[in-house]
C-alpha cells in the first residue's frame, strides 16, 4: 500500500502558478548551426528530429562543449508530432477521467457564461464532450492535435490555477532564440513601440538604437502579438500582452520562462520588419527537454510509445491489488527529504540587476531597499513571489514553506521597524511578476503593514458529490476517531485525515468569524450562478492546526497579537503590478486594496490610452492538484470502510469518487519525467469573494483598473530602480500617468472620492459595478454525515 502524509496536503494548499520545469530561459539557446542529417526517400520528421538529437547529444558529451540546450528546426519538430497516431480508445477514457477531476474547479458557470469584454463564453465539460465526438468521428488526424484542443481549451479561461499539460505538448518548445522582443516607450507616458530584446542598450543609461518593429510576418506586429499569446494564461489582455516580452522582474530571480504559449507552433521562421524598411528574419527552433531520450524514435509511433505511454518511472513501485495499479499515482516524492535535507546557503543572495538590499530572505522572494536623493524618504518591498521558502528542508518541513515563512516574517518585521526608525515615511511594493505562493504569506505581508485590520479573506468551494463525501468523512473521523492499529490507520496520522487542515469544517469560521454551527451549516450548499458552493469560509489564523495553512503564527495572532504598530499610511504606500501578479498575490493585492485601501500603479500592457488592470493572474484563492484529489477519494473510500462498512464504500467507489480513484489515464498522459508530481494536473479551488459582495462573484470575474498606468522606459526595463522612481513621480511628485489611465470608477482611489491619482479632493467616484450574476442562496437542509450523504445521493 503507498502511503501518503499530510506534508502532501500542506505543499498542495498553495496558490500559485505552475512553472514549466522545462521552461527554456532566454538567452540560454545559444544559436550555432545544426548538424546536418543523413538523406531520406521519404520525408520521415521523427527520424530527422532523432538524429538531430543524437548528434548533439554527441557534440554536448565532449568536453569544453558549449552548453545549450537540444533544439531541432520548429517545422521538423511540428511535423513529427503530426504524425502521431491518435490513441483514440485512452483519449477517450482521459476526457472521462478529466471531467471527474474538473468538478473541483470552482469557476465552472462563471466561464460558461463569460464575461464581457474579458472572458468569451467557454463551456470546459460540453467542450471536452465535443472533443471526445471528435475522436469518436476520427475528426483528428493526429494525437497532437487532441491533447492541443485540451490543453488549450484549459488555457483558454487564462485561470493559471486551472493547468493541465498532457505529455505531448511538452516535448518540444517553440522558441525563436535571438527574437524576444520588448514593448518601450520613449519616456514612460507616450504610446510604446516594439523592440528586439537584442537592441536594449547595454546600461540603464544608454539609448536604444535599434529601430523599431513594425510588422511581424508582414501583419501588424501589436496583433500579431494579441493573436498568439490568446490563450496566455492571464484573464487580462495587457497582461497577455506583457507575456510576450521577457519580464525583467522574474529576470533578476532567474525564473523567467521567457515567453508564452510554447506548446503551440508559430511557423518555421519569424519575419520583423522594422520601421526603418530592414527585416530579421528569426529560424523558429523546438528545444527539446534533456529528460526526452529519443533513442528508439523513429515515426509517430515510436514517439507514442516513448513519451506517451507514462513512464515506468513515474508508476508506483509496489504492486496494489487495486484496479489502478498499472498508472496510479505516487506520493509527491519530491516533498519528502530522508532526513534533514541542509542545502549549502548561498552567500549572499541577490536579484540580478538590482541595487544592495537593505534585507533579502535566502530565496529572493522578499527584499528590501532604501531609495536615495530625492526619494529618501521611501523604503521598496521587492515580492516577486510569495513562496519564500526556507533552504533548511526537514522532514516537517520538506518544501521549507514553513521555515520560510518563519525567516521572512523575521526579517520582514526588522525591515519595517528599521524603516521607519530611519525616518522612511513611504513604501513603495513592486509586486511584478509575482505568480503566488504560500497562501498564509499573503496574509502575513498584509498583517505587518495593517496590524489592527482584520483581513478578510472569504472563500468558497465548490460543491458536488466528491469532495461532500470527503468533506463528510474528514467530519466523521473528527468525531470518531478512527482505530489507528488497523489496517488503513498505521500510516496515517491524525494530520493524514484531514482533521488538522482547514477541510475540517470546524477548525475554521464563517464569514462573520464565528464558528459554523453544524457541517451542514458549512457545507450548504449555496445555489449561486448556477452551481452550487460551500458557504463562506474564511480562516481562523488563531488556530494553527488546521485554522489555516501553515502551522505558524502570523502576525497579530498568538504570540505576535500584540503587535499594533502601522509602519506606513495608506496613501504613503503604492503598489506596482505587471498583471502578473495572481493567487496568494491576488490575495494579498485585495486586502491592500479593498482594507487597506492602497493604490496600484499598473506597467505595460497594449500599445494604447486608458486604464489597466494591476492583477492578471488567477484571483483564486487555493490551488489544488490532481494527485490531491486521488489521495482524497482513496481516503474516502478506504475510511468509509472502516467508519461505515463495505456497502457505504462500495456505493461510494460507484460514484465520481471511483472515478477519480481509478483514473488510469490522465496518469498515463500528463506525466513529465523527473518532475516528482505523478500529474500535471491542478485546479483553482477556492473563489475568492469581495467583503460584502451580495452577488458572491469570484473576483477573477471583476474587472479591477489601477488606479495609472505607465509603460516601461528603457532605463526603467533595465533598472528597477528607474521604474520605482518613475511610480514615486506619478503618485507623489509631478509625474504623470498614461493618458486616461486614471479615474476609472473600479479603481480603489476612486472609489475613496479621490479623483486625480496621488490627489486627494473631493469626487463624483462611484462605485464598481460588479459583473457577476445575481445569486440565489438556498440551504439544502438534509447533509449531515457520509453515510447520509451517500444514502441521499444515491436514492435520489
Ligand atoms: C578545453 O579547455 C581547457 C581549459 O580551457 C583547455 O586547456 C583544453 O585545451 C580544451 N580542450 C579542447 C579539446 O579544446
Ligand atoms: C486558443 O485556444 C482556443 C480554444 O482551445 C483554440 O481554438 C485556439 O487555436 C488557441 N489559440 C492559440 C494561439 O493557441
Ligand atoms: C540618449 O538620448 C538623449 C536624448 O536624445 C540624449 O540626451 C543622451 O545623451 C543620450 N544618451 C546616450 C548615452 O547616448
Ligand atoms: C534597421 O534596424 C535594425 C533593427 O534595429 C538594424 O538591425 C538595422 O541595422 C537597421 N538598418 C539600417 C539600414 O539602419
Ligand atoms: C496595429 O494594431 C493596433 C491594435 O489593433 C492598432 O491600435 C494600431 O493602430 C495598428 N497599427 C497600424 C500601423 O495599423
Ligand atoms: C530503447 O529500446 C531498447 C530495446 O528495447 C531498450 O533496452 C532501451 O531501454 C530503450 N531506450 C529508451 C530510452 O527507452
Ligand atoms: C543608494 O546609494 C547607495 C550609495 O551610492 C548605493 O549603494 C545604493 O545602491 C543606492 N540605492 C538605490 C536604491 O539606488
Ligand atoms: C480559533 O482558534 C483558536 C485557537 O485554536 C480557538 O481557541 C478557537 O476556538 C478557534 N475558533 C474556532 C471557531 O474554531
Ligand atoms: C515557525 O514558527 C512557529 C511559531 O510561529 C513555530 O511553532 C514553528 O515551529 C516554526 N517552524 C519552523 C520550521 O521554523
Ligand atoms: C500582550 O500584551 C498584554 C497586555 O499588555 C500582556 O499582558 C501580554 O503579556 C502580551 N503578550 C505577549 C505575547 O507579548
Ligand atoms: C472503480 O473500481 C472499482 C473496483 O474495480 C469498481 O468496483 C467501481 O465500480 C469502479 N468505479 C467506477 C465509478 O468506475
Ligand atoms: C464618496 O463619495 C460618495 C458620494 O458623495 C459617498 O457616498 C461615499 O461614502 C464616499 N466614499 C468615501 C470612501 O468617502
Amino acid at each position: 500500500m503507498r502511503s501518503f502524509t499530510h506534508l502532501a496536503f500542506v505543499a498542495g494548499a498553495a496558490a500559485q502558478i505552475v512553472t514549466d520545469p522545462y521552461a527554456v530561459r532566454p538567452g540560454s539557446v545559444v544559436d550555432h548551426p545544426l548538424p546536418s542529417i543523413s538523406k531520406r526517400n521519404t520525408y520521415a520528421p521523427c527520424a530527422d528530429v532523432a538524429e538531430l538529437w543524437a548528434a548533439q547529444v554527441t557534440a554536448l558529451s565532449k568536453p569544453n562543449a558549449t552548453a545549450t540546450p537540444i533544439r531541432v528546426p520548429a517545422n521538423k519538430a511540428y511535423d513529427c508530432l503530426l504524425t502521431v497516431p491518435v490513441d483514440a480508445e485512452g483519449d477517450l477514457q482521459e476526457i472521462y477521467e478529466l471531467k471527474a477531476y474538473l468538478q473541483y474547479q470552482s469557476t465552472l458557470s462563471w466561464l460558461k457564461a463569460g464575461v464581457k469584454d474579458q472572458i468569451k463564453p467557454i463551456d470546459i465539460m460540453g467542450t471536452l464532450d465535443k472533443i471526445g465526438d471528435g475522436i469518436k468521428k476520427n475528426l483528428y488526424s493526429n494525437d497532437y492535435e487532441v491533447q492541443l484542443a485540451i490543453r488549450t481549451l484549459l488555457d483558454s479561461p487564462g485561470d493559471f490555477h486551472l493547468t493541465y499539460r498532457p505529455d505531448i505538448t511538452s516535448i518540444f518548445q517553440f522558441i525563436r532564440p535571438e527574437g524576444y522582443v520588448v514593448s518601450i516607450s520613449s519616456d514612460g507616458i507616450a504610446l510604446p513601440k516594439l523592440y528586439l530584446f537584442t537592441d536594449l542598450p547595454k546600461t540603464a543609461t544608454g539609448n536604444i538604437t535599434g529601430s523599431a518593429i513594425a510588422k511581424i510576418n508582414g501583419q501588424n506586429a501589436t496583433e500579431v502579438i494579441l493573436a498568439y499569446s490568446q490563450n496566455a494564461t492571464y484573464h487580462d489582455v495587457d497582461t497577455k500582452y506583457n507575456k510576450f516580452s521577457p519580464n525583467p522582474a522574474l529576470q533578476a530571480l532567474e525564473t523567467d520562462d521567457g515567453g508564452i504559449s510554447y506548446y503551440v507552433y508559430a511557423g518555421p521562421t519569424t519575419t520583423y520588419t522594422h520601421e526603418n524598411g530592414s527585416q530579421t528574419v528569426i529560424d523558429n527552433l523546438a528545444v527539446i527537454p534533456a529528460v526526452y531520450d529519443f533513442s528508439n524514435v523513429t515515426d509517430g509511433p515510436s514517439f507514442f510509445t516513448a513519451f506517451c505511454s507514462g513512464p515506468d518511472a513515474v508508476l508506483d513501485p509496489e504492486p496494489s491489488a487495486s484496479a489502478s495499479a498499472s498508472a496510479t499515482p505516487k506520493a509527491s516524492s519530491t516533498a519528502k527529504p530522508s532526513a534533514v535535507v541542509s542545502a549549502t546557503p548561498t552567500p549572499s543572495p541577490s536579484l540580478f540587476g538590482y541595487p544592495k538590499p537593505q534585507f533579502i530572505h535566502s530565496s529572493k522572494k522578499v527584499s528590501g531597499y532604501y531609495l536615495n536623493g530625492t526619494y529618501s524618504d521611501t523604503a521598496v518591498l521587492v515580492l516577486p513571489g510569495m513562496d519564500p521558502a526556507s533552504l533548511k528542508l526537514t522532514v516537517s518541513d520538506p518544501t521549507g514553506a514553513i521555515g520560510g515563512f518563519n525567516e521572512s516574517q523575521a526579517l520582514l518585521r526588522k525591515f519595517l521597524a528599521d524603516s521607519v526608525q530611519a525616518g522612511k515615511k513611504k513604501l513603495v511594493i513592486d509586486l511584478r511578476g509575482n505568480g503566488g505562493g504560500t497562501i498564509d504569506w499573503g496574509f502575513e505581508v498584509f498583517k505587518q503593514l495593517f496590524p489592527s485590520v482584520v483581513p478578510y479573506g472569504g472563500s468558497r468551494y465548490r460543491a458536488h458529490p466528491a469532495f461532500q463525501y470527503y468533506s463528510a468523512m474528514v467530519a466523521d473521523v473528527a468525531v470518531d476517531g478512527i482505530d489507528k492499529d488497523g489496517e488503513i490507520g498505521q500510516e496515517w496520522d491524525d494530520a493524514d485525515y484531514g482533521i488538522q487542515s482547514e477541510i475540517l469544517w470546524s477548525n475554521i469560521y464563517n464569514k462573520d468569524l464565528q464558528p459554523f454551527k453544524s457541517f451542514q451549516d458549512y457545507y450548504g450548499p449555496s445555489t449561486i450562478n448556477g452551481d452550487t458552493f460551500t458557504s463562506i469560509r474564511r480562516y481562523n489564523f488563531s488556530n494553527n492546526l488546521g485554522g489555516h495553512t501553515l502551522p505558524a503564527s502570523l502576525t497579530g495572532y498568538n504570540q505576535f497579537r500584540n503587535t499594533t504598530t502601522q509602519p506606513f499610511e495608506s496613501d504613503n504606500i503604492i503598489i506596482i503590478q505587471d498583471g502578473f501578479c495572481g493567487s496568494t498575490c491576488a490575495i494579498f493585492a485585495e486586502l491592500m486594496r479593498e482594507q487597506g485601501k492602497v493604490q496600484t500603479v499598473a506597467i505595460g500592457g497594449r500599445p494604447q490610452n486608458g486604464p489597466m488592470q494591476g492583477v492578471g493572474g488567477s484571483k483564486g484563492s487555493q490551488r489544488l492538484g490532481f494527485d490531491q484529489f486521488y489521495q482524497w477519494a482513496q481516503r474516502t473510500i478506504k475510511i468509509s470502510e472502516e467508519l461505515d462498512g463495505t456497502a457505504v464504500s462500495n456505493k461510494i467507489a460507484q460514484t465520481a469518487v471511483g472515478i477519480i480513484y481509478n483514473a488510469t489515464q490522465i496518469y498515463v498522459r500528463t506525466t513529465l519525467p523527473e518532475t516528482g508530481s505523478s500529474v500535471l494536473g491542478y485546479v483553482n479551488s477556492l473563489n475568492n469573494e469581495r467583503m460584502n459582495d451580495s452577488t458572491s462573484t469570484p473576483l477573477e470575474f471583476i474587472y479591477e483598473a489601477a488606479d495609472c498606468r505607465l509603460f516601461y522606459t528603457s532605463a526603467s526595463y533595465i533598472n528597477p530602480v528607474n521604474l520605482w522612481q518613475q511610480v514615486w513621480d506619478a503618485k507623489w511628485g509631478k509625474g504623470k500617468c498614461v493618458p486616461g489611465s486614471t479615474g476609472d470608477k473600479s479603481a480603489i482611489g476612486v472609489q475613496q472620492n479621490k479623483t486625480s491619482f496621488g490627489n486627494t479632493q473631493d469626487s463624483n467616484g462611484q462605485p464598481t459595478q460588479s459583473t457577476g450574476a445575481g445569486s440565489t442562496m438556498g440551504v439544502s437542509s438534509v447533509v449531515m454525515t457520509l453515510a447520509a450523504v451517500v444514502a441521499i445521493a444515491l436514492t435520489l
